[in-house]
């Protein structure tokens, strides 16, 4: 890579490069900050800052930063055979051992795998397989898949319609027809006077009503993540998962926990699936199960959708080039005997997590902190203008982005969504290093504080 100085790379960014999920007009007149290098569960920037990553680059390098095992096996695999596709009733190698793995770690009710080369692109095969399961059941009239406002699925155009954030639908002519949306469970800004386990019944309820609004006969799945992520770190209340599981029996219909984020070990087990109880028949999943060193997804597809695909579906018209690529795969297979060699996920679950849920907590005592959560390692704290009465500032997302700014000013990485802080460190860190991600934490949130006039 050539040396540039950090405002020669800026100036490059400025002239060339069009960023995801980025106000272009804002950056435009401002400066990028450029990453150059990581270790472990710190990156450092093209002035030498280091930062500590309690985000794990985007909910995906679970298991750290500068892995040699991982980098050799990608060497390894790209010098003996670089790629080759899946189409054409051919395989290679590392794919089938990856579908192998993938089909131990995963609930019994899985045992085969589709490949993908991202989330949004297994939830893209997630909508073309579901509906062709139904066709294949002589149902072709159950197109319609049911997801929840303020769900993160993916950019693609199925992904970003299953998903239910408004300011994405209204880029692009969004959601695709037979897309439709109930509420999310958020107790915390929705349950008013409710209990959470009974605001929780009463979100999940909502699918029966649409359900019966839409028909039975025209509902072919519904989709949610364990917890969601992006939309910020909900974590449903005791129940919910129950009762949305019942009512899918009940009427037919197929259920998809979307793991893409949950999946290999974040919630303290291999899949967030596990943690609540779901017994899914799709599973999406990609981020960690790289470690995001590079890029692949799956859907890990149950038995009862594999089973009649294989047996009466005939040709699946539907693929990717990098479906199912070596050197991804070979990465994957790696990445996955590493956190099992170390125990990285039994470790979130029975030290780690729960360290990190007690710091938290603490947290929730800040005059700024209206809530604080977290499940394995993922959490969030809910800043809001009054804790009482649960309510949040008036124009939300400056306090939150306010947080965050000041976080990274003092070496922290962390995410806002509107002014909800999201945690989802690398699943090695230690300790120690969780110590240190909350008392900058703690830290970053007197200064906002006290920038209100609060402190
Ligand atoms: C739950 C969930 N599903 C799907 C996706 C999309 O994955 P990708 O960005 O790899 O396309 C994400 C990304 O954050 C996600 O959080």
């Amino acid at each position: 890579m050539r040396q540039h100085t950090t405002a020669e790379w800026q100036a490059l960014d400025r002239d060339h490069y069009l960023h995801p999920f980025t106000d272009l007009t804002k950056l435009h007149g401002n400066s990028s900050r450029i990453i150059t290098r990581a270790e472990g569960v710190y990156l450092w920037d093209s002035d030498g800052n280091r930062v500590l990553d309690g985000f794990a680059g985007l909910w995906c390098v679970n298991m750290g930063y500068g892995r040699t095992e991982l980098a050799e096996v990608a060497a390894r695999q790209m010098q003996e055979l670089p790629y080759y596709n899946s189409f054409f009733n051919t395989a290679t190698p590392p794919t089938l051992e990856l579908a192998e793995l993938l089909a131990e770690l995963s609930p019994p009710q899985f045992n085969y795998s589709f490949f993908t080369g991202s989330g949004s692109e297994a939830n893209d095969t997630i909508v073309r397989m579901v509906r062709r399961f139904w066709d294949i059941q002589g149902q072709a009239g159950r197109t319609v898949i049911i997801s929840r406002d303020n769900a993160y699925h993916g950019s693609t155009m199925a992904g970003a319609s299953l998903g239910g954030m408004d300011y994405m639908h209204k880029q692009g002519g969004l959601p695709i027809p037979d897309i439709e949306h109930i509420m999310q469970p958020y107790w915390y800004e929705l349950g008013g006077d409710l209990s959470p386990e009974e605001f929780g019944l009463r979100a999940a309820r909502e699918l029966e009503s649409k359900i019966l609004d839409l028909g039975a006969d025209r509902v072919a799945a519904f989709i949610g993540e364990p917890v969601q992520g992006a939309g910020g770190v909900i974590i449903p209340p005791p129940g919910y998962w129950a009762e949305i599981q019942a009512i899918c029996k009940k009427y037919d219909i197929l259920l998809i926990a979307d793991e893409v984020i949950c999946g290999f070990g974040r919630t303290g087990a291999w899949f967030g699936s596990d943690t609540f109880g779901i017994v899914p028949d799709l599973m999406p999943v990609a981020k960690g199960m790289s470690s995001g060193y590079l890029p692949i997804g799956a859907v890990l597809v149950g038995d009862r959708v594999a089973h009649s695909l294989i047996e009466q579906g005939g040709e699946f018209n539907h693929g990717y080039t990098y479906s199912g690529h070596p050197v991804c795969a070979a990465v994957a297979v790696a990445n996955i005997r590493l956190m099992r060699a170390e125990g990285i996920v039994e470790r979130v679950a029975s030290d780690t997590g729960p360290y990190f849920s007690k710091l938290l907590q603490e947290l929730a005592g800040h005059p700024l902190v209206g809530e604080a959560r977290s499940v394995g390692l993922m959490g969030a704290l809910e800043l809001v203008a009054d804790k009482s009465s649960r309510t949040f500032f008036p124009k939300r997302g400056d306090t939150g982005s306010m947080c965050r700014d000041f976080a990274l000013q003092d070496g922290l990485i962390l995410r806002a969504t509107k002014d909800t802080m999201l945690f989802s460190p690398p699943l090695v860190m230690d300790r120690s290093h969780i110590d240190e991600m909350v008392e900058l934490t703690a830290s970053s949130l007197d200064k906002t504080a006290q920038a209100l006039g609060i402190l």
